[in-house]
């Protein structure tokens, strides 16, 4: 009896998902997936090429300096470098009198404590400072652009697909919303406040372009100040300040490789010269026993057959 009640709630159960997989099949082939404006629009970084790319990749420090200029002179104005403080701008061969005065001339300061009143205060920013946000906090960041967040951008190359490519395709991106896309999907028009920029996964960006023009910076050692120069510049400063130890690490990289390949040839050269006289040392067994390959011989000449 117990038998039937089993069998019978499996069937039950088996039935039950039947129809589940009934329904969720005649769903996918009823209702064809509908593209989105994001999957049609949305493009992949350009290709960009920095000094710092490949295995042996190493910093351009001119260019750092460039990119740093256009940090401090645009970006830094909307975003902080959390991770980075100015004492670490002396990788980008900045002498220790140069980082003080760019630390003491931050237009923004650095949150701090008035001594007298205990009361929050701000203070001018010393080497051991980290580039401070502008923003006393999130909610301030939002009120000031739209309810967007500027996110702080020490690690931003890791933490984008595409890293500086993708920075730099998103500061020479921004366009004018294709006709085509409005057209064709009405409700991924451009709001009011938002800025189209093919490259951001959600093609509206709350940032507004912040390089527009040439000549935004003057440049020191006389580079041209393009767009494309700028976006190229700070990409690779960010890619810099997201990993400082970049070049070091691919440095070391090398010479390990080079350790082990050594490595290899010594052992096996090692292999080769140990075995070279204990090999003959060991007796074979088996078929290949000297004894057994002389007797087979000699049972197949017993035998009168050719060898
Ligand atoms: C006027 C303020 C402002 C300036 C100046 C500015 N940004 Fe932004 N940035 C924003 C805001 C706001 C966002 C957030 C956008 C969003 O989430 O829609 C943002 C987002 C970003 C992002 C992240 C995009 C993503 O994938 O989420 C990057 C990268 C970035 N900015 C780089 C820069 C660089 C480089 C500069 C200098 C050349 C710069 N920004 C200058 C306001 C600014």
């Amino acid at each position: 009896m117990i038998r039937w009640i089993l069998g019978f709630v499996g069937a039950a159960f088996a039935f039950a998902l039947l129809i589940s997989l009934w329904g969720t099949a005649s769903d996918y082939f009823s209702s064809p997936h509908e593209p989105t404006a994001e999957e049609e629009f949305h493009k992949h970084p350009k290709a960009l090429h920095l000094a710092s790319d490949g295995p042996f990749g190493k910093f351009d420090e001119q260019q750092l300096q460039r990119g740093f200029q256009v940090y401090k002179e645009v970006c830094a104005a909307c975003h902080g470098l959390n991770l980075v403080a100015f004492r670490d701008l002396h990788a980008l061969g900045y002498t220790e009198a140069e980082v003080k005065a760019i630390a003491d001339q931050w237009q923004i300061e650095v949150p701090s404590i008035n001594p007298e009143t205990g009361e929050a205060a701000t203070r001018k920013a010393t080497p051991p400072d980290k580039f401070p946000s502008p923003y006393a906090n999130e909610t301030a960041a939002r009120a000031a652009n739209n309810n967007a967040l500027p996110p702080d951008l020490s690690l931003i190359t890791k933490a984008r697909e595409g890293g500086a490519a993708y920075i730099y395709s998103l500061l020479t991106g921004y366009a004018r919303q294709p006709a085509e896309l409005v057209e064709k999907f009405p409700a991924a028009k451009t709001p009011p406040g938002l800025h189209y920029n093919p490259y951001f996964a959600n093609l509206n960006l709350a940032m507004p372009p912040p390089l527009t023009a040439e000549g935004q910076v003057s440049y020191a050692d006389g580079t041209k100040p393009s767009v494309q120069q700028m976006a190229t510049d700070v990409s690779a400063f960010l890619v810099w300040a997201a990993e400082p130890n970049l070049a070091r690490r691919h440095a070391s990289g090398l010479a390990v490789v080079i350790f082990l390949l050594f490595g290899a040839i010594f052992g096996y050269l090692a292999y080769r010269n140990i075995w070279q006289t204990e090999k003959r040392k060991v007796r074979p067994i088996g078929p290949l026993d000297p004894d057994n390959t002389a007797k087979r011989r000699q049972a197949s000449e017993d035998a009168g057959m050719p060898n």
